[in-house]
């Protein structure tokens, strides 16, 4: 394996060199580093410095760690006592090797099945990065974390319904593709991840959750309370959609009458869950994650994390330029909407689901009209 080192943060990690006459992805290579996820890297480790400010004593597991990157860049530039797993031998060397290049003294790595670290360990914060969907690692992962757990997803065609049936096998939950799917991914993901926790009598509180170009993540603070896990799955329920007029509806509960009809036009709307549907981001949160940023230097991660705190808690976003296509006209910048829709007297923000789409609470209809008026 051809190796060179790369730096990340404060982090030096050797890393294999791709084979750049092959168009395969990175996962191709014998030991898996993707430079495209640094941003995802960069993210984890503001939010995990916040998260672990006041007591520097927590740890930490990078459950499934590849060249060892992310689990040596908390225990780095965060400070905390770090395992990193890996049940590839390969992976397994380079992490080793990776520790003693660091010089670091607060990190282990073991050649170990994931999901047996999780079952046989316990962790104050858990990060799951796998191959395409976290669902093989999730009960084990609920089980194991005692205060925070990070989780990406890069199965997104399933999350997000483009492909259904694999988003039922993985999720037990029914993906819908419709102009919001990133945003339909996100609370497939947390909706799995809240009745996972529930079964080991834990709630999570969503502290900051997002959907990038291809993958989702989210970070989700977790507390072992019968009744706080009760309460946690009150934010679950349904979402009805209607292909039709693009009105949307949901329902909260786990078993629920939802209405086929459409409130809107009267056409046969289509559901979609159980799928969570509470408030995806802590917003003080993701205000010192943006400090932290800053004070370390991560530009991207300022922007992105200064949108999700700014975004309206309400669920599924609209796409403008889809609406405006549907009505025959061309699109105003997204800020004018929001602004309009304000003024009128709704909620609305931007989303940093995509730049073209706005959250709001007034209904298709109404929305369409200020459109129209925009013009
Ligand atoms: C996407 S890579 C991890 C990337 C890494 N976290 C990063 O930030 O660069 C997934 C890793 O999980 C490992 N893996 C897959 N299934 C596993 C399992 N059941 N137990 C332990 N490791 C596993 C693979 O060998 C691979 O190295
Ligand atoms: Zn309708």
């Amino acid at each position: 394996m051809l190796t060179k080192i790369i730096t990340e943060g404060t982090t030096s990690v050797e890393v294999p060199i791709p084979d750049e006459t092959s168009s395969f992805p990175p996962s191709s290579t014998a030991v898996f580093y993707n430079p495209a996820m640094r941003m995802n890297r960069d993210i984890a480790v503001a939010a995990i410095a916040c998260f672990s400010k006041t007591s520097p004593e927590y740890t930490y597991l990078d459950a499934l760690s590849a060249s060892g990157i992310r689990g040596l860049r908390i225990a780095k530039e965060v400070g905390l006592n770090t395992a990193m797993s890996d049940w590839d031998e390969t992976s397994f060397e380079l992490i080793k090797k990776n520790i003693t290049l660091n010089n670091l003294s607060n990190c282990t790595a073991v050649k170990r099945n994931a999901n047996v670290v999780m079952l046989d360990g316990s962790f104050d914060i858990t990060d799951l990065d796998p191959f395409g969907s976290p669902a093989p690692f999730l009960d084990a992962a609920c089980r194991a974390t005692k205060r925070l757990l990070c989780i990406t997803a890069t199965d997104t065609a399933p999350l997000c319904g483009a492909h259904k049936k694999a988003g039922i096998r993985n999720y037990a939950a029914v993906p819908l593709k419709t102009e919001y799917y990133p945003e339909m991914g996100v609370r497939i993901l947390m909706g799995v991840v809240a009745r996972a926790l529930a079964k080991h009598d834990k709630a999570m509180t969503p502290l900051l959750s997002y959907a990038s170009a291809h993958y989702v993540r989210i970070f989700a603070s977790v507390k072992k309370d019968i009744n706080e896990a009760d309460k946690c799955l009150e934010n679950m329920g349904f979402l009805s959609h209607c292909f039709n007029c693009g009105q949307r509806e949901w329902k909260y509960g786990l078993a629920v009458h939802i209405k086929e009809e459409c409130s809107g036009c009267g056409h046969t709307t289509t559901p979609a869950g159980p799928l969570w549907l509470g408030r995806l981001h802590d917003s003080d949160f993701c205000g010192e994650v943006i400090r932290e940023a800053e004070k370390r230097g991560f530009k991207q991660v300022e922007k992105l994390i200064a949108a999700c705190r700014d975004e309206l808690e309400t669920p599924m976003h609209y796409d403008y330029h889809k609406i405006c296509k549907s009505l025959g006209i061309t699109a105003m910048p997204t800020g004018e909407l929001v602004l309009a829709l304000k003024e009128r007297g709704f909620n609305a923000s931007r989303t940093h689901f995509s730049g073209i789409s706005f959250k709001t609470d007034a209904g298709i209809e109404t929305i369409k009209k200020i459109v129209r008026e925009l013009v």
